[in-house]
């Protein structure tokens, strides 16, 4: 573990990536390291709709669900400085996106194809990983998800080894990036 001096974090912080990237493992020990509470965007609309994100995904249909997603990350944006994991496709949604830009401080948990099967392949809770051969599903997402998480303030590469070897490198990432954003208003 590094030691570093406490940081003080402006924004929240929004971690986007694919499913199995480790934004819900990574979130929580990152808040625990930073003394801030840990919010899982998944997690607030299913309690929002009493309904699994694969229910709402059977019985509404995923274009609801995004609308779902944008209101209650929207709403979690309004809420005291935190560190916030979001579904996999929340950063996809532009309005989501122009709401993460404005409010929060995004960071792109990037990992390789491999890492995100094994991951994924732990829990049977992801719809879109239903419909066929889940490497070839993460195969294409990443083809057409990785361009738009490159948007994302920053980017941080996701150990397949350690969690914490991936918290270090966030941290060092987010201390590098208010540092400068000090440096520009000072
Ligand atoms: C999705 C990712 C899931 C969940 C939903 C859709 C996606 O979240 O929001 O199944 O579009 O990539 P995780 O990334 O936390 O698995």
């Amino acid at each position: 573990m590094v030691s570093s001096p406490p940081l003080t974090i402006p924004r929240t912080i929004v971690l986007v990536g694919l499913m199995g990237a480790g934004k819900t493992s990574v979130g929580k020990r990152l808040a625990a390291r930073l003394g801030l509470e840990f919010r899982d965007a998944d997690h607030e609309i299913e309690a929002a709709a009493g309904l699994t994100v694969s229910e709402i995904f059977e019985k509404f249909g995923e274009e609801e669900f995004r609308k779902g997603e944008r209101r209650v990350i929207a709403r979690l944006l309004d809420e005291p400085v935190h560190v916030l994991a979001t579904g996999g496709g929340a950063f996809m949604d532009a309005e989501t996106r122009a709401t993460i830009r404005q409010n929060g401080l995004s960071l792109w948990l990037k990992a390789d194809l491999d890492t995100l099967v094994e991951r994924t392949s732990r829990r049977n809770t992801r719809p879109l990983l239903r419909g066929g051969n889940p490497r070839e599903i993460l195969e294409k997402l990443i083809s057409v998800r990785y361009p738009i998480y490159g948007q994302a303030d920053l980017v941080v590469e996701s150990s397949p080894a350690s969690l914490d070897t991936t918290v270090d490198k966030v941290l060092s990432a987010l201390s590098g990036q208010l540092a400068a954003e000090t440096h520009m208003a000072g």
